[in-house]
Formats: C-alpha cells, sequence, structure tokens
C-alpha cells in the first residue's frame, strides 16, 4: 500500500469547522474502507486562532503547511473580528497561506448538476449542463501589491491606495496552466481583463495573445473585457470553458460563476503551486469558494458539499487518486438525485436535511458504491 498521505486541515470560521466534520467523516471511510490513507494534523486558523494565539496564523502551522502533501481549508472571517488590524484579520491568515505556498493558479469549476438545475436563479436552459473553470491568478494583483494602506497629504487628509501589479511570469505561468487545462476540455480559453482603463490590463493582453499564439496555437482563445464577461457569464454561460483572470476579477467572477450552479455552497476549489524542479512537489491548497457564514453558524444549515468536492479536487490534483475523486463526486451526485438538500439548494419536492445528515446521507452512499 502506498505511504499515508499528510493532510493540514484548518476549518477555520463560521460554517468551516461543521462542513470540515463532514469531510472528517469522510476521511475516516477512506482509512477504514478505502485503499488509501491520510495522516491529518488539525490546526486553528482565522478569527478562531487570532482568539486563542492574537495572530491568524502561526508561524508553526505555516511550517506544517510546507511539510505537509495538501492543506484543506474551511472558512475564515466573521463580524466579530471587524475592528482587528488588517494584518491580524482572519482573512490576513488564508492570504499568508495562499501567499508564502506560491498557490498561484486557483482553479473554481462551476458546474451545474442535472439535479441542481432548478436551483439556480436562472433559466434551467441557460445553466443546463454548465461545466465552466474559473482559474483566478491567486497570489498577486491588487491583494498583495505595494504601497497599500492609508497616506496622509501635506493638506492632512487622508488617502488611502491598494496598488494593482502583474510581473510578465506571473501573468504567463497562470495562463499556462489555464491552456493545458483547456486541451483536457473543450480547448477554449477566454482572458478576462480591463485593458480598456488599466495598464495592467493591457499588460495581461498582450501576453495572452503571445502565450496562446506561440504555445497554445491548437486551442481556441479569445479576449474579453471583464465587466462584459461578468454580463455574459449570465446572458450565456455555454460560450465559455476557461476564463483566466486575475486576482480581484477572479474572485468577483467567481462567485458569479458559483451562483449559477445554484448556491455557493456547492462549488469548490484548489489553488496550486508550480512542482518544485527538484523534488517535484507541488503545494495545494482545497477550500470552498463560500465564506464563513458567521449568520447561519453552528446551526446545522451549512451545505457541506463544496467543502467535499474540494477534498475531492484534492484526491485528483495532490494524490492522483482519480477514481476515488469520481467516487466522492458521483456519491455528491447520487444524494441530489435523491433528493436530499441542505436550505441553500432547497427545491419543492426535496427533503430538507442538515449539514450533519447530508454527511450521513453521503457515508451511506459510499458505502453503497463500495459494496
Ligand atoms: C475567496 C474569498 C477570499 C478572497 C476572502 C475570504 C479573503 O472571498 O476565496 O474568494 O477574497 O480571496
Ligand atoms: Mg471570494
Amino acid at each position: 500500500m502506498a505511504a499515508n498521505r499528510s493532510v493540514l486541515v484548518l476549518p477555520g470560521d463560521g460554517i468551516g469547522p461543521e462542513v470540515m466534520a463532514q469531510v472528517q467523516r469522510v476521511i475516516n471511510w477512506f482509512d477504514d474502507k478505502g485503499s488509501v490513507r491520510f495522516d491529518v494534523t488539525e490546526d486553528l486558523a482565522g478569527g478562531a486562532c487570532y482568539d486563542t494565539h492574537g495572530v491568524s496564523i502561526r508561524d508553526e502551522t505555516m511550517e506544517i503547511a510546507m511539510n505537509t502533501d495538501a492543506v484543506l481549508f474551511g472558512a475564515v472571517g466573521g463580524p466579530k473580528w471587524d475592528d482587528v488590524p488588517r494584518e491580524h484579520r482572519p482573512e490576513a491568515g488564508l492570504l499568508r497561506l495562499r501567499k508564502d505556498l506560491d498557490l498561484f493558479a486557483n482553479l473554481r469549476p462551476a458546474i451545474v448538476l442535472d439535479a441542481m438545475v432548478g436551483a439556480s436563479t436562472l433559466k434551467a436552459e441557460v445553466v443546463q449542463g454548465l461545466d465552466i473553470l474559473i482559474l483566478r491568478e491567486l497570489t498577486s494583483g491588487v491583494y498583495f501589491g505595494q504601497p497599500k494602506g492609508e497616506q496622509t497629504l501635506d493638506d492632512g487628509t487622508v488617502r488611502v491606495v491598494d496598488t494593482q501589479a502583474y510581473t510578465e511570469e506571473e501573468i504567463v505561468r497562470v495562463l499556462r496552466v489555464g491552456f493545458e487545462l483547456a486541451r483536457k476540455r473543450k480547448n477554449k480559453v477566454h482572458c478576462a481583463e480591463k485593458s480598456n482603463v488599466m495598464e495592467t490590463g493591457v499588460f495581461w493582453r498582450q501576453i495572452s495573445a503571445r502565450v496562446a499564439k506561440e504555445e497554445f496555437p491548437d486551442v481556441e482563445f479569445q479576449h474579453i473585457l471583464a465587466d462584459n464577461c461578468a454580463m455574459q457569464l449570465i446572458r450565456d454561460p455555454h460560450q465559455f470553458d476557461v476564463i483566466v483572470t486575475d486576482n480581484l476579477f477572479g474572485d468577483i467572477l467567481s462567485d458569479e460563476a458559483a451562483m449559477m450552479t445554484g448556491s455557493l455552497g456547492m462549488l469548490p476549489s484548489a489553488s496550486l503551486g508550480n512542482p518544485d524542479p527538484v523534488t517535484g512537489k507541488r503545494y495545494a491548497m482545497y477550500e470552498p469558494v463560500h465564506g464563513s457564514a458567521p449568520d447561519i453558524a453552528g446551526e446545522g444549515k451549512a451545505n457541506p458539499l463544496a467543502m467535499l468536492l474540494s477534498f475531492a479536487m484534492m484526491l485528483r490534483y495532490s494524490f492522483d487518486l482519480g477514481d476515488d475523486a469520481d467516487r466522492v463526486e458521483t456519491v455528491v451526485q447520487n444524494v441530489l438525485n435523491e433528493g436530499y438538500r441542505t436550505g441553500d439548494i432547497m427545491q419543492d419536492g426535496c427533503h430538507l436535511v442538515s449539514t450533519e445528515e447530508m454527511g450521513t446521507k453521503l457515508i451511506a452512499e459510499l458505502d453503497r458504491t463500495a459494496d
């Protein structure tokens, strides 16, 4: 049997621990019944970490993250930490993980399962069969650009600055990931930017045109302005396959794409670095696109499926366990086909279940498929 896979589990805040608890049950299921075992280390991150340790992620935790095969992340943040200084805010821990592990390629697949067509706020004919991938640059752009923060002008008034900045290499490497993924999908890439107003937009446009022409002439390629992309996603999402975009536009467009699938509670993500040229090791973190949803935290209402589908992405991308990933994804589809729904995706004629009950259904279905 292969060596155990090491996983750092960071449930975080709000609904993070509840949805992660269901994944932990699935991990235990694999340990018991599957052919793969996991060594799980759990730690605090976000507001929960700040409350205990005064920082949103500890150096010790970063050290573990650097030496583990994959990180599974829940969600962070909430109104409780609104007044915490920015460097200690719950989100800062998440951004540090992304930056220090250099997880520049953030895959956010939006897939509309047949059982979920009616849960979308868009018309069924618009979203039926949808399968698109937002590839978000995750370690640069306005999230990290310097200078950042408050300045006092000569006249004593305050000015606040965020900086959008990209190097050529940062754009090229994420584009390459996008083109390579497209080759295994519908072979089509859109690059979304604002080249009509932003210098970095012009740069993204030039570089993407060059990479498309010189390195991926076999892949269909199109430029699109990010605002138009937002509109086209609602109008006719089927025109897209892979959308490559910067950190901020990717944050926004992926929330929009998520909602097409019925709920933010359905959308997983994988954040990947480049494989180390010597060891071949690739840092990776898997997290649902939804946030910590403090308004429903602790009530058993949260949808654990995005977290579980993130776990499936971990099986696929970090451990090359495509069959096991397929199995988890099939189990999710089966449970939805049987009509079980958490509140966020509830439809007429379906059975409303709690977070934990959804987990129980998933385990029962895993048992069934293992027979
Ligand atoms: C996301 C989230 C994060 C982001 C927050 C929690 C910092 O919205 O992963 O999409 O803005 O990247
Ligand atoms: Mg977001």
